[in-house]
């Protein structure tokens, strides 16, 4: 057909002038003949690319910085207009085959663009800040987190973007972990539930997201030439099972490899993670995508199954184009990539021509990030029921943070939002009196703080933190008169590029803990309560000071509404009902990574990356293999702070009888236990099933959490029954001998329980013959021994 009105034009061309119209000839038949993406299929809109349509469509479009020695973006597309300025990225469109560009962008606590643009101030673009990962996870609300991520979707969506790059989702490996805010547990099991249901939640409203970032990637230390030697077992358990659950229950469109190497490979060229593992044996559909610069070889990137660089240089896309003439990269694997490329961008809202409004329903998210802080916030002490306040209480408020929240962290976490809501003015709005003078010495001494200290580089970096402001005693004396009780806040921030220290960040700075001290010795002494709240990120040290205090709520960084959430706890407008997915252990030292965090620099060993911001070359051993966290704690009897599982309510709740469908393992046995309130105040409950497992031919953890559900808000007096229901992949460990999963025989207990050491009722079931539950891959082996942690069971 496209020859034939060629061939007419042709003939016509003969009359006129022969130049100009044989390119009006060839504009007809590429329009009548071409390809076009959605129109035809796949693989025919593939076979009708060059070899250079297809680096482009591969390579995203750069970024435009002004990093010497760092090309980035080709100054052709710098002509082509943002559409979402701030955002984080985009993929090259081709629009003689119909594939528009699509636009991706930032995080997991909110969409990260620009708030404005052109300088004009008259239209903004803000987004919510909703509560960070953490205090998402410490939720325990599947159907919590799904909400909030329709929420987060509906925000993506209305601002023209097509894929999210969220959820963050490495484990807590360690308490210093820089982006810990932006990760959910140091649990698998919790974390890929948690991020499925995220991820089902923002799909749901038609756009899609990157769970990030695949794997072992738990520091931020010189995050782009670092090894993490990590063991077959420990990888399968625990890094790499947070992600399976995650493809496999809520296939997200696309996957963000790491900026670490495993076991001397890096991530994102890795064929036995993105081939092997993520594609054949999770099922993954979508395509993978590289964190922001990372790798050292982008034809190893394609071969691996690494479909899109991120953000693409100029150079990649030579790189891409010469090893297919050169034969070192084949069109097949080009074609696979581009293919599963095509399929994400045909189910984007950019190529449905969905037309966004940015406006986003701002009022009603604000609404949801509000509810779901005060779902995830968790009440770490309540001495003689010191809270709920009082309704008439006159407060006396300390700490920098009581009147500058930190809504969230730094770097790609970090979120425009129109406003913050700080606790003094989540306070004030509920009624309670606070004394205005105080708040105006901290206003003052928090600006002028901020005027003395450096400025980051860039907006993307932390700001070094403004040190606590020191009281006077004969202050607090006098407030401790007027005031019926004090009110502390503790805050800390960290973000992308560095991980956090211990003093004075996991520790208390020496006037934190002055300003404790005063005010707990000077209140009590009068007979009057002192509350703290932590606005942090991630896990702090709580052991040495608590016992000055009379209650603690952990508030995590709770987004833009959390002044007004933690208000609502405080006051009992809602009963506090998160709990730790984290455990706050007593000391630093008491860490299982501690003396492997953040790993070593490697000092003589070429630069792999060439980045000015690649820092070293630098490894990291696992050494404590499965015993991360609770894992490490409840097995080898060293007593945390607050244990995994953690966290009191204003009422109570009873447990009935466990029980178990069966006293032989038949493929599945149900647990059933029923759940009253019989406090005096409605509540939620968040019910934790772990098991023990027989450990004759595998070393285990004293017990692994493997399900939890949160009860219903109920009322005094009210039950809910739950049931769980466990399968052979519950009871299997990683056996690295035979590359499966398997489930020893003999006895299994069942603990269900309200933390992981407050075990409520147990009951067992036997697996009378060894269960081969999943045949795997043998993949990833670590090149180097490493000197494990084994248990000491007894
Ligand atoms: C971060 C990613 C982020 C990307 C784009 C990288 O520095 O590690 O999490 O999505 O930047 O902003």
């Amino acid at each position: 057909m496209g020859i034939s009105i060629k061939r007419a034009l042709g003939l016509v061309c003969m009359v006129v002038t022969l130049m100009a119209c044989s390119l009006s000839a060839q504009t007809v038949t590429e329009r009548t003949s071409l390809p076009k993406l959605g129109k035809s299929s796949v693989k025919e809109v593939i076979a009708a690319m060059t070899t250079e349509e297809k680096a482009k469509l591969l390579v995203g479009m750069g970024e435009d910085i002004n990093i010497p020695g760092l090309l980035s973006m080709d100054p052709e597309d710098r002509k082509i207009p943002e559409k979402v300025p701030g955002a984080a990225g985009r993929t090259h469109a081709i629009p003689r085959l119909g594939i528009p560009s699509i636009t991706l962008s930032d995080g997991p606590a909110g969409v990260r663009i620009n708030p404005t643009r052109n300088g004009d101030q008259s239209k903004t673009f803000y987004a919510t800040a909703f509560p960070v990962s953490t205090l998402l996870a410490s939720s325990w609300d599947t159907n919590l987190v799904r909400t909030v991520g329709a929420a987060f979707g509906g925000e993506v969506r209305e601002y023209g973007i097509d894929i999210l790059l969220a959820p963050g989702m490495n484990i807590h490996r360690n308490p210093l972990g820089g982006r810990n805010f932006e990760y959910y547990s140091e649990d698998p099991v919790i974390s890929g539930k948690m991020a499925a249901a995220f991820v089902t939640g923002i799909q749901s409203s038609g756009v899609g997201t990157s769970i990030k970032h695949f794997a072992a990637n738990n520091q931020e230390f010189n995050r782009l030439q670092s090894n993490s030697i990590v063991s077959e077992r420990a990888l399968r358990e625990i890094y790499l099972k947070s992600f399976g659950i995650a493809v496999k229950e809520s296939q997200p469109w696309t996957v963000m490899s790491s900026y670490n190497l495993i076991n001397g490979t890096y991530t994102s060229q890795n064929p036995e993670l993105l081939t092997t593992t993520l594609r054949k044996e999770w099922g993954l559909k979508g395509f993978v995508m590289t964190d922001w610069f990372a790798g050292n070889d982008v034809v190893a990137q394609m071969k691996a199954g690494n479909d899109v660089i991120m953000p693409g240089t100029p150079n990649q896309t030579k790189a891409i184009i010469t090893a297919v003439s050169d034969g070192t990269l084949s069109q097949q694997q080009l074609d696979e990539n581009v293919e599963r490329v095509l399929n994400v961008i045909l189910q984007s809202p950019t190529f449905k021509g969905y037309k966004y409004t940015d406006q986003p329903d701002l009022k009603k998210d604000a609404q949801i990030a509000r509810m779901a802080a005060a779902e995830g916030m968790v009440l770490l002490k309540n001495e003689d029921k010191a809270l709920p306040l009082d309704p008439a209480s006159k407060i006396a408020l300390y700490g920098n943070t009581s009147y500058e929240l930190i809504a969230g962290g730094t770097g790609s976490g970090d979120v425009n939002k129109a406003y913050t809501i700080s606790l003094e003015e989540g306070l004030s709005t509920a009624g309670y009196v606070l004394d205005a003078k105080q708040k105006n010495v901290y206003i003052q001494y928090i600006a002028e703080q901020k005027q003395k200290r450096p400025k980051p580089l860039m907006s993307f970096f932390l700001p070094p933190p403004i040190p606590e402001m020191p009281v006077e005693a004969k202050d607090v004396q006098q407030k401790a008169g007027e005031a019926d009780v004090a009110v502390i806040t503790l805050g800390r921030n960290s973000g992308e590029f560095s991980d956090r220290k211990v003093e004075n960040d996991f520790t208390l700075s020496g006037t934190e803990q002055g300003l404790i001290k005063t005010v707990a010795d000077t209140f009590h002494a009068k007979g009057k309560k002192v509350i703290v709240v932590m606005n942090v990120g991630g896990v702090t040290e709580v052991a040495s000071w608590r016992g000055s205090v009379d209650a603690i709520l952990l508030a995590w960084q709770p987004g833009q509404e959390g002044g007004n959430a933690i208000t609502d706890l405080l006051s009992g407008k809602v009963n506090p009902s998160g709990k730790l997915a984290t455990t706050f252990p007593v000391a630093y030292d008491d860490v299982p990574s501690a003396k492997n965090f953040p790993g070593k620099e490697l000092p003589g060993q070429k630069p792999l990356i060439n980045n000015p911001f690649a820092g070293k070359p630098a490894e990291v051993v696992y050494e404590e293999g499965l015993f991360v966290g609770y894992r490490y704690y409840n097995t080898f009897r060293v007593s945390p702070a607050y244990e995994f599982g953690y966290g009191l309510s204003y009422t109570d709740f009873a447990y009935g009888e466990l029980k178990l469908s069966s006293k032989r393992f038949d493929g599945k046995v149900t647990a059933t236990v029923t759940v009253t309130n019989t406090g005096k105040v409605a509540g939620k409950e968040v019910v934790q099933l772990y098991i023990s497992a027989p450990a004759q031919k595998l070393n285990k953890p004293e017990s692994e959490l493997k399900g939890f559900v949160k009860t219903e808000l109920l009322q005094p007096g009210q039950s809910q029954t739950i049931s769980f229901t466990v399968i052979g992949e519950d009871l299997a460990s990683f056996d690295p001998s035979s590359s499966s999963w398997i489930a020893e025989a003999g006895t299994y207990t069942v603990k269900v329980g309200t933390s992981s050491t407050n075990i409520k009722k147990t009951a067992t079931f036997d697996v009378m013959k060894e269960i081969l539950v999943e045949k795997v891959n043998k993949v990833l082996t670590p090149q180097v021994k490493i000197n494990e942690l084994q248990k000491g069971r007894g």
